[in-house]
């Protein structure tokens, strides 16, 4: 269905969407807006999946006995739809999301959508909730495709039913300080992952294992919290809802992926973006001894785009990183690639998609 307007309005949502004039669009954060539809296809286990459509957005029926409620067979995906001066809407590397959530599809046992399925939802999903675009320069659209098992289990197994669904919301800043340097600690006690289990994938249990120790860190003043490996407990992982990197000279050092960290797309957009600025740029492992030794560090994501790092705690001991105020690499990154994405620089990789 690519007309909104063939969409039935009659079944009220349980979570209404505000009234868009009330929304103070320079104080949005990162907090969820209801908007108006939603995007649902569903598929039983060993069958693809066919046909999807829109919905008013609401609260969906799920039985107690759903796989991702029982066992977390659960993926979900974040990607931004921007605004441009012009009034056109940009995506940023959508095929980038789908390839990543059938590569954890794969691994979670679950049927996926395909690249072409995955996007043409997406831009049914931000068409249909255009008007809940921030002006441009005050935001973006947040996408969170989610992939689940749905079908009712008891016994562990794949799920019978799937159902892959988008809903939207604006956002602006993740964290609080907004382009503001966060300070990070570095957890040795907890991880986030091991090797050949699913760090690698973004399945949702990543995300609440990390709530303990990034609840604790909050508690404490800190921004959030960066971990490291879990054998040898000195190189560095990721941030729990981003990957980082150090900087030091012209060198930018991210660590590898190699199972245990998500494959960002804007961390992998950023080690084009710093190489084709003259950066020398290595994906490798990296130990704590170079983050505490760094010139400049942070972190990216979709969420968070490129956020930069003012201080970092080990062990009780705390290194700060210039002198107030965001780093000259962070900031010379943060604009290339929002610049990209906003649509105002020349999009010479070929990222965007109107
Ligand atoms: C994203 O950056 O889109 C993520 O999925 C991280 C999430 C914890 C907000």
């Amino acid at each position: 269905k690519n007309n909104v307007n063939s969409v039935p309005l009659s079944s009220p949502a349980s979570n209404v969407a505000p009234v868009l004039a009330d929304i103070d669009w320079d104080n949005i954060g990162f907090g969820l807006t209801p908007t108006d539809y939603m995007y649902i296809m569903k598929c039983s286990q060993g069958e693809k999946f066919s046909k999807g459509e829109l919905q008013r957005f609401g609260n969906i029926e799920l039985s107690p006995s759903a796989g991702v409620l029982n066992y977390g067979q659960g993926l979900f995906e974040g990607l931004k739809a921007y605004r441009k001066k012009d009034g056109k809407i940009l995506l940023f590397r959508p095929e980038e999301n789908a390839l990543r959530l059938r590569m954890g599809a794969e691994r979670m046992c679950m049927p996926s959508p395909t690249v072409e399925q995955f996007v043409e939802a997406v831009k049914l999903s931000v068409v249909a909730n255009e008007k809940w675009i921030p002006p441009p320069g005050k935001g973006s659209l947040y996408i969170r495709p989610l992939l689940m098992g749905s079908g009712a289990v008891l016994g562990l197994a794949p799920a019978p039913e799937y159902t892959f669904l988008i809903f939207v919301s604006p956002v602006g800043n993740y964290f609080r300080e907004g382009l503001a340097p966060i300070n990070l600690i570095v957890e040795t006690e907890m991880h986030r992952a091991t090797p050949g289990g699913t760090g690698g994938v973004k399945t949702i249990g990543n995300y609440a294992a990390v709530l303990k120790a990034q609840s604790a860190a909050k508690a404490k003043g800190y921004s959030d919290v960066l971990y490291l490996d879990s054998v040898h407990k000195k190189y560095l992982e990721e941030v729990s809802s981003c990957n980082v990197f150090v900087v030091k000279g012209n060198l930018i050092s991210t660590p590898a992926i190699q199972g245990t960290i998500l494959p960002g797309i804007t961390r992998k957009s950023i080690l084009d973006v710093a190489c084709s600025q003259g950066f020398q740029v290595e994906e490798r492992l990296v130990t704590v001894d170079e983050l505490l030794d760094a010139d400049e560090v942070f972190c990216t994501g979709t969420a968070v785009v490129v956020s930069p790092v003012g201080s970092i705690t080990y062990l009780n001991k705390r290194v700060s990183y210039g002198r107030e105020g965001v780093g000259r690499v962070s900031q010379q990154l943060y604009t290339a690639l929002t610049s990209l994405q906003m649509g105002i620089a020349e999009d010479k990789m070929g990222w965007i998609m109107e």
